[in-house]
């Protein structure tokens, strides 16, 4: 296999991500061979070198794993968290030390959250030039007017620039606040807390529904099951990718359902 720069490798072994790989290289955590990796630009035979991060040897083919979970509120989407707090991989139970977060949902945003060990599945649902459609249920303080509706459509400007066109759908308005659904297909740090902000109405909840073609029907909150196959590919091909080779079916009937879902709280 020819040589392939470091944090590829370790995104590809389904390791991290690969700005998490930038981040372990900086810190002197890789080593090739026994030689800690200098550069963010150096490259290794993923067959024959034998490629650490700490003391865990980077394998290249474990089996894929593909996660949807209803994450709550109050629950971090990072593997660690330097205060402490829960993190969704503690949600998981053993698997959770095999998968990484595809993006992220904040502390006290709850809803769909895909977790994967698939570094190019992860690469291609978050790119941004592949605009994968999310889907937020938005609980803002008073009245959203027609204007604030049709600003969020057409665009919201903020400090890192305008926001390209959404999708609204009216819930619920009343004097005192506003549900609404709003669908974006940028992930921003925080976008639709700032476009809410920006219009003179805080967030007060937060729910992602809906990723791509994936929701959360059958997934009560704090619960998660594995993507069947065919849900894989359908996420691959909304991305305009192809998925590489077909996943494992770990964790999914022969018909395709899943078989493994757990409550959360049964654990730390
Ligand atoms: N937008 C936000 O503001 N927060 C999230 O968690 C996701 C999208």
């Amino acid at each position: 296999m020819p040589k392939e720069r470091i944090q590829k490798i370790l995104s590809a072994a389904g390791i991290c991500s690969r700005r998490e790989a930038e981040e372990y290289i900086i810190e002197g955590r890789v080593t090739v061979n026994g030689r800690v990796v200098a550069e963010l630009g150096e490259k290794a035979d993923p067959d024959n070198d034998v490629i650490k991060v700490g003391n865990r040897v980077v394998r290249q083919n474990a089996p894929k794993i593909y996660v949807l979970l209803n994450k709550p509120r109050g629950v971090v989407s990072t593997l660690k968290d330097p205060q402490k707090r829960k993190t969704v991989v503690e949600l998981l139970g053993k698997l959770g030390s095999r998968v990484y977060p595809v993006g992220r949902l904040d502390y006290d945003t709850e809803g769909l959250l895909l977790l994967t060990n698939d570094g190019e599945f992860a690469n291609a649902i978050t790119h941004p030039s592949r605009e994968i459609p999310k889907t937020y249920q938005v609980k803002v303080s008073e009245m959203f007017n027609d204007y604030d509706l049709r600003q969020l459509e057409e665009g919201v400007r903020l400090k890192d620039g305008m926001t390209a066109p959404a999708k609204v759908r009216k819930m619920k308005l009343t004097d005192q606040n506003s549900w609404i659904e709003l669908t974006i297909h940028e992930g921003r740090y925080r976008q639709v807390r700032r476009m809410c902000e920006a219009l003179g109405h805080p967030v007060l909840k937060l729910k992602r529904v809906k990723v791509g073609k994936l929701d959360l029907r059958g997934v009560p909150l704090g619960m998660f099951r594995e993507l069947t196959p065919s849900e894989v590919k359908a996420m691959f091909a909304s991305a305009g990718r192809e998925q590489k080779a077909p996943p494992e079916p770990t964790g999914t009937r022969g018909d395709g359902s899943p078989v493994r879902s757990r409550r959360t709280g049964t654990r730390g």
